[in-house]
């Protein structure tokens, strides 16, 4: 059986094909209040401003590419049995060939009912209008998990963790929970490695590389196959 590879994204790993991270100097969180675009009190007060936000978001998306840093990471599928876990909506990973993507935060190019989490619908770069309605007659909107919102796949993404043999995060300021306690559910003789052009706060020992994901995921990809290699012996 392949070893397992997990890998925690976020925003930071898209930055280099030019989609903003949020709390950075030029984030998202700059240009917009969170409590006015990200949380289902701020769509309660305007639903259309909330749209509005998001119809802009996939079609950005729209016109990007995915860049080194996820192609790196589909390299590691040879060998491993890789799980990217992102906190990213867009969906560069699976672009660039990436197999198996659990995201938490939802996906730009799904909408759902506004009644129903469940009722999910693909909608690919298309905007989303009032009035735009569900299999159920209710309003779609955004298949995005919102500040205050239950995080439905925090719980297979932690299975995954705790099965970790190395562990990888990208581009995460780790600020956000629950997406950054899944560390703590890696075992602690599993490798950790981390690449942010920042220093991230963790709370326990990971190799770190203190630069962009487009040249640091694949010095990690390079040194798991080599540690992977050591061990085959
Ligand atoms: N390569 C790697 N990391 C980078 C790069 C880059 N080129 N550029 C910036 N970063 C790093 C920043 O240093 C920072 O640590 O990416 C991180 C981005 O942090 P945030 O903006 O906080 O994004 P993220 O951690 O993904 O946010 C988590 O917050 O608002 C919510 O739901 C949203 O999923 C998001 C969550």
């Amino acid at each position: 059986m392949k070893k397992k590879v997990i890998v925690l994204t976020g925003a930071g790993i898209s930055a280099e094909s030019g989609i903003s991270t949020f709390r950075d100097s030029d984030g998202l969180w700059e240009q917009y209040r969170v409590e006015d675009v990200a949380t289902p009190e701020g769509y309660e007060k305007d639903p259309a401003l909330v749209l509005d936000f998001y119809n802009q978001r996939r079609r950005q998306l729209q016109e990007v590419e995915p860049n080194e840093g996820h192609r790196q990471l589909v390299r590691l599928e040879k060998d491993f049995d890789v799980h990217i876990i992102t906190q990213n909506v867009d969906n560069l990973h699976e672009r660039a060939g990436s197999s198996q993507v659990l995201h938490l935060h939802g996906e730009l190019t799904k909408a759902r009912s506004e009644r129903n989490p469940n009722l999910i619908t693909d909608i690919g770069y298309n905007d989303i209008h009032l009035g735009d309605k569900a299999d159920d007659g209710t309003q779609l909107r955004p298949h995005i998990v919102w500040f205050g919102e239950a995080v439905p796949n925090i719980e297979p993404a932690a299975e995954l963790c705790e099965q970790a043999d190395f562990f990888v995060v990208v581009g995460t300021s780790m600020n956000v929970y629950p997406a950054a306690g899944l560390i703590h559910y890696v075992p602690r003789s599993t490798p950790c490695f981390l690449v942010d052009p920042k220093a991230v706060p963790v709370s326990r020992p990971v190799t770190i590389f203190q630069e962009k994901a487009g040249t640091g995921v694949k010095k990690v990809v390079d040194q798991i196959l080599l540690m992977c290699e050591c061990v085959n012996a």
